[in-house]
């Protein structure tokens, strides 16, 4: 018994034992989905493949998956990667409709393809050519969300310098001289930007990350966020460690945070302050920013940052390793 607990007090913060599973966000079920492939031995990318997956048949928070984030026009598309941490290959998908699992046609465009990234209404082809069911990703609550942003006005959106005055009307809008540009006030709604990034790192260290996300709601048709692309939304490089971000996706991606905050583990930083760095950098020139970084390391230490905002002083995310078996809800303070 003191052997134990002596042991327990030795474990800094953040110390994890291969294998290792941790994804931005309470999405429990998806942690346990990708837990139980490395579990029955399965490969870190399945790990990813499947826990993203859950998200997106679990619809975590809306903000994963279909019938969540409605856009302009009121549909639902989604966007997913997932990268190969031994062999730096990246499979992603964005702009995405009419197919759920995302991050699964993310991944057969690594299998499949010489390619690395395919979008839109051509990526839906691919991905029907590639066995996967084509279906509406409109929900009852995706078209409520829709009908009543219509009736607010298009409020909000995500226009500026633009006629007619976009912080009261709906479009069409045509292009306003930008001397005449206001600064719009920002609006942070944190469920607006949620996304699941997760890493696993196997028992001999292999790396692997992925994304998937529905978007940031009423986005402008076309628009794609950070998640799927490589060294924003996630990174994976065995020989150094993973990185998953989340938040707002439009500023984060200027700043490949994933990607630096893998870059500075490699360079002996921990996982926690690899994380805080990368967060810092975006604060410089975007002190609002609303997101959050998580970052873990080929020996299973781990951390996570975020930005400090009113109503956002906490960021909590999952971990599951050998030693607890089962998925832990973590969180960490933002700065
Ligand atoms: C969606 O709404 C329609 C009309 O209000 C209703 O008939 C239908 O049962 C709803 N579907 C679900 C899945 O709730
Ligand atoms: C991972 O981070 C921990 C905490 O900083 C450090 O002790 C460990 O040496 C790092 N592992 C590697 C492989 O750099």
């Amino acid at each position: 018994m003191t052997t134990f607990l002596i042991y327990i007090f030795m474990l800094p913060f953040g110390h994890a034992t291969l294998p290792l599973v941790i994804n931005t966000w309470p999405f429990r079920d998806a942690t346990s989905a990708a837990w139980s492939v490395l579990q029955a031995g399965g490969s870190v990318l399945d790990a990813v493949e499947q826990g993203c997956s859950r998200c997106e048949v679990d619809q975590c928070d809306g903000s994963v998956g279909f019938g969540g984030s409605p856009d302009e026009n009121g549909e639902t598309t989604l966007d997913a990667m997932i990268m190969n941490g031994d062999t730096m290959e990246v499979g992603a998908v964005a702009d995405l409709r009419r197919i759920k699992n995302a991050i699964g046609v993310a991944r057969a465009v690594m299998q499949h393809t010489e390619h690395t990234f395919l979008v839109g209404e051509s990526a839906s082809v691919f991905a029907e050519n590639m066995g996967f069911t084509a279906e509406d990703l409109t929900t009852n609550k995706s078209l409520s969300i829709f009908t009543q942003w219509l009736k607010d006005n298009c409020q909000p959106n995500y226009r500026k310098s633009v006629l007619p005055d976009p912080s009261k009307n709906c479009g069409p809008y045509k292009p306003r001289a930008m001397s005449k540009q206001r600064q719009r006030e920002r609006q942070i709604d944190i469920h607006a930007h949620d996304t699941i990034g997760m890493i696993a790192i196997g028992q001999d260290g292999h790396v692997a990350a992925g994304t998937s996300t529905n978007g940031a709601n009423h986005k402008i048709p076309g628009r794609v966020g950070d998640s799927p692309v490589a060294g924003a939304g996630a990174y994976a490089d065995s020989t150094a460690g993973g990185a998953a971000a989340t938040g707002d996706g439009d500023v984060m991606m200027r700043f490949l945070p994933s990607f630096l905050a893998v870059e500075l583990m490699r360079t002996g930083a921990a996982p926690s302050s690899a994380c805080k760095t990368a967060i810092s950098r975006i604060k410089r020139y975007y002190p609002e920013f609303f997101g959050a970084v998580i970052c873990a390391n080929t020996t299973g230490h781990y951390g996570a940052a975020c930005n400090k905002l009113p109503g956002f002083s906490k960021f909590s995310f999952m971990v599951s390793d050998s030693q607890s078996n089962i998925p832990l809800l973590k969180s960490v303070d933002c700065f």
